[in-house]
């Protein structure tokens, strides 16, 4: 058995402020994106992980997918004996969310591969426990994350068009941006773009937002530069997406997409570049 694990866009990122629980409150629309990892599931005596496509993640303890395992075979009473084989496509700490979404997968593939049939309620717990960006892959394709993460409306769509990512070859931890937020990084705006009426992605793009950046940017000065390289070529604006490093800009035809990814290119240096689809609703693949 097959589970794909899709990458995710936090369109925008709203922080709300900082909780007693040292997290902070959080109002980001985010959007999956059909870049995907792959979790292909067997029947084994014991746990075994094995990781391809990616050299630098590990396939010990410390994988989301292997807590995942062992947390869902606790919660649902049974000795968690499986080989999994995990494909890595979803660049690593880029903000693209490739481990949270890994983890979601491996839920929804146990559920099924050991035949357990928890409810999305019974996952969402588990999922919460994982990560603040986990319970969001339980969803549709496109959603408004609220809380430290665990509150997850799902939108219609709201959006369709094609995305090109910019993954920086650095890398900045989640908890080092996060510790270097500052409120007055936040500028006045609309902060319900998916709200807006139309939502071309032309249209929308000024709009975006990620609170984030700036930490980001005092995090790893080179993200600021590529930033200030890529925003306003050819007359598009980038984001970053969740903590970084990964940035992007959203076009409403795939043609446009191509040829302001061959700029950006240019302009990235060593960056990795993917043009990808933006998930719609009639893209769901796990629930
Ligand atoms: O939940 P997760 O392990 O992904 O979070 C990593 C780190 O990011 C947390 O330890 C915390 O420092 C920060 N974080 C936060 N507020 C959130 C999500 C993450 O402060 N809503």
């Amino acid at each position: 058995m097959i589970v794909r694990a899709p990458a995710k866009l936090n369109l925008t990122l709203a922080v709300r402020g900082h909780r007693a629980d040292g997290y902070h409150d959080l109002e980001s629309w985010v959007v999956l994106v059909d870049l995907f990892d792959e979790l292909a599931f067997s029947s084994a005596s014991r746990f075994e992980l094995e990781i391809d496509g990616d050299d630098s993640i590990p396939a010990d303890d410390t994988n989301l997918v292997w807590k995942a395992a062992h947390l869902f075979a606790a919660a649902a009473g049974v000795r968690p004996g499986v080989r999994i084989r995990l494909t890595k496509r979803v660049p690593a700490g880029a903000g693209l969310g490739g481990g949270s979404s890994d983890a979601a997968a491996c839920l929804v593939g146990l559920n099924s591969h050991w035949g357990i049939g928890l409810d999305r309620a019974a996952l969402e717990r588990i999922a919460c426990e994982l990560g603040s960006d986990v319970p969001l892959f339980l969803h549709a394709s496109q959603v408004v994350m609220r809380g430290r993460g665990e509150r997850v409306e799902q939108l219609a769509t709201r959006i369709r068009g094609w995305v090109v990512l910019i993954c920086p070859a650095v890398h900045v931890s989640t908890a080092d941006v996060y510790a270097l937020f500052a409120p007055a990084d936040t500028l006045p705006r609309r902060t319900d773009v998916w709200l807006s009426d139309p939502l071309s992605c032309a249209a929308v793009m000024p709009q975006l937002f990620n609170d984030l950046e700036m930490a980001a940017f005092a995090v790893n000065p080179a993200l600021r530069e590529l930033h200030t390289r890529l925003n306003g070529l050819g007359g598009a604006c980038v984001r970053m997406t969740g903590s970084g490093a990964a940035m992007f800009s959203l076009f409403d035809d795939e043609q446009r997409a191509r040829a302001w990814a061959a700029e950006a290119g240019v302009a990235a240096g060593d960056s990795e570049i993917h043009i990808r689809r933006i998930l719609t609703a009639t893209d769901e693949i796990q629930f």
